[in-house]
């Protein structure tokens, strides 16, 4: 397969063929640790073309601005029935499609109108009590299960546990039902990574269709005895308004869960990483809870271990995007986790510094699909990872984290500690 790149670094490291090295970052060890991959695939540029069948964009300035193309598409139903035939036969797909993340305007914006005043930063203010009250209580059970130096597993009983429990409030999910929706929902994520053929959805199907029979039920309890929570709210906008069908309205309920559990879970887990192994920052981060420092730590984890690697996109025309010609259909990878890397953008890249200036990771999205929930989960963050380094002063691994097998949506599947 022939390559081209565009000006950005092509000297170091243009070892490999930046097909090889895309290859390469989809098995396991890839996965595992990405980085080195993403500069052997910047040192092919800032934009590079895999035979023009496929454009991978390592840049930060390129990344931010293809998130504003209004001619690179999200993956909705239409880009679907181009690129991936059989795709209908896939319920993970099938819900995927009806929500906002994977439409394009009008129904995007329908979506976003629908949904987005919930979630602005006002709302957002008012919800400090409820979080700080769910952060006390995720602490205290970390607390229970850490007595006599066992071993904890802070990615369910921590991150996911606060994660779920701060969407579970909000929306109305009952709490005995939270944690078994971990897998679920895990599961779910897993159709967002890339795939040779389509049998490698059947995860991701099996878990959609047990959290659309979950929320269809949700919305059939609540409409028939509406509660003081956001589904109800959204429930009785609907029905008044006639703006989204019933299977918009499930497709998007399910996309606020998912959206609020899994990377929120990833973010604290890499929070909480990243304060065990710079012990100096951690010091900080315990000293001062409210601080620009704690800002800063949130958003040079989100910068620097993103829990959201990659997104897609699909060219709805030719166009000329940084010098290079895209076709019409074409795909567009944008390695955000490589472009918040570019050594254009960030000095020292590589390295962990909380208080860095001027710190915009694109984790969180840009232009129209901008992360709805992230001034969520900024505060959530912001809130739940120095109240569990206070509790907990002497924290240390137990045992080497793990990840999950995953690119897209990157994060611990464990991280053990002990907590004394
Ligand atoms: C660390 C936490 C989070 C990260 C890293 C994250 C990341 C993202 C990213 C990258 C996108 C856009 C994807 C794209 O452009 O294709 C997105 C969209 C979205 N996020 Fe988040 N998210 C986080 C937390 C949340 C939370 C707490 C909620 C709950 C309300 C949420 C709800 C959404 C929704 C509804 C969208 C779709 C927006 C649209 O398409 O207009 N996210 N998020």
């Amino acid at each position: 397969m022939t390559t081209t790149t565009t000006s950005a670094g092509t000297s170091a490291g243009t070892l490999a063929d930046p097909v090889e090295v895309m290859l390469r970052l989809l098995t396991p060890e890839g996965k595992r640790d990405p980085y080195p991959l993403y500069e052997k695939m910047r040192a092919h540029g800032a934009v590079v073309s895999l035979g023009g069948a496929h454009v991978v964009v390592t840049g930060y300035a390129e990344c931010a601005r293809a998130l504003r193309e209004p001619d690179l598409l999200s993956t909705d139903a239409a880009v679907q029935d181009a690129r991936m035939p059989g795709w209908r036969d896939h319920s993970s797909w099938r819900w995927l499609t009806r929500n906002m993340l994977f439409s394009n305007d009008p129904n995007h914006e329908r979506y976003r109108r629908f949904f987005g005043s919930a979630f602005s930063a006002r709302s957002v203010a008012a919800w400090q009590p409820l979080v700080e009250r769910v952060a006390d209580e995720v602490v205290e059970h970390v607390a229970v299960l850490g007595a006599g130096c066992a071993v904890v597993d802070l990615v369910p009983e921590f991150s996911y546990r606060f994660a779920i429990s701060v969407i579970g409030e909000l929306l109305g999910i009952p709490p005995e039902e939270r944690a078994g929706m971990r897998g679920i929902i895990g599961d779910i994520t897993t159709a967002l990574d890339p795939i040779g053929d389509l049998s490698e959805l059947e995860r991701g199907d099996s878990g959609m269709d047990r959290l659309a029979d979950w929320t269809t039920e949700l919305v059939r309890a609540r409409r028939a005895r509406p509660g003081s929570d956001l589904t109800s709210a959204f429930i009785k906008a609907s029905d008044d308004s006639g703006e989204l069908s019933e299977q918009e309205l499930i497709a998007n309920l399910m996309l606020l869960i998912v959206a609020a559990a899994e990377a929120p879970q990833d973010l604290l887990s890499n929070m909480v990483r990243l304060a065990l192994e710079h012990p100096e920052h951690a010091e900080r981060l315990r000293d001062e809870p409210d601080s620009p420092f704690a800002e800063g730590f949130v958003e040079e984890t989100l910068r620097y271990d993103p829990a959201v690697q990659a997104l897609n996109r699909v060219a709805a025309r030719d166009m000329r995007f940084f010098g290079e010609h895209i076709a019409g259909g074409t795909p567009v990878t944008l390695l955000i986790a490589a472009g918040n890397r570019d050594p254009r953008r960030f000095d020292r890249p590589d390295v962990f510094d909380p208080t860095r200036p001027d710190n915009q990771p694109l984790t969180l999205s840009g232009g129209a699909h901008f992360c709805l929930g992230a001034p969520l989960a900024r505060m959530e963050a912001r809130t739940v990872v120095p109240r569990l380094l206070r509790r907990f002063p002497r924290m240390r691994l137990a045992d080497r984290p793990t990840f999950r097998d995953q690119l897209v949506q990157r994060g611990h599947a464990t991280l053990p500690v002990v907590t004394k």
